[in-house]
């Protein structure tokens, strides 16, 4: 017995794994909203390749929805369209242009602030898509956005 098919349709299938659409639609989609045991995550497609994502940007709470993205230093970014912060979609490190006083001369180039959106696990079986919510230990920045008070202040905003 195919265990995804079982379980498609559900919407849960194992503990923690949740489909979240056909292949197809997804590609076609290009990005998809879901609500995932509460949590609010983008879907992208993007050059043959699946992405989940949490969806409001850390920095300020901007919808990555409608970001650019780009590759920026070998890696996919998509871009806040708030503030244009760049978030890797492979990691969820925020990079950034600057320079390295102790060089000399010191020359602009990317450095990352390190892993501040929290980044989902995406599995492909038999057509269907199915997304693992990050269980990441310990605070990544995005995870305000998630909660009670950062609702209150995405709304604001
Ligand atoms: Fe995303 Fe500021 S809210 S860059």
């Amino acid at each position: 017995v195919d265990f995804y098919k079982v379980m498609e349709g559900k919407n849960q299938t194992a503990p923690g794994l949740h489909f979240v659409g056909k292949k197809d639609d997804l590609i076609q989609a290009k990005r998809s909203f879901r609500t995932l045991d509460g949590r609010d995550v983008l879907i992208i497609h993007h050059e043959g390749v699946f992405h989940a994502i949490d969806s409001y940007c850390h920095h300020a709470g901007g919808l990555l929805q409608n970001g650019d993205i780009e590759e920026i230093n070998g890696k996919m970014c998509i871009i806040c369209p708030k503030h244009k912060y760049k978030i890797t979609l492979a990691e969820g490190e925020c990079l950034y242009k600057g320079k390295d006083p102790r060089e000399n001369p010191s020359v602009t180039r990317w450095f990352s602030k390190g892993v501040k959106q929290r980044i989902h696990v995406v599995t492909e079986s038999d057509g269907n898509v199915f997304v693992k919510l990050s269980v990441s230990p310990g605070w990544i920045e995005s995870d305000y956005y998630q909660g009670e008070k950062g609702k209150v202040e995405r709304a604001k905003a």
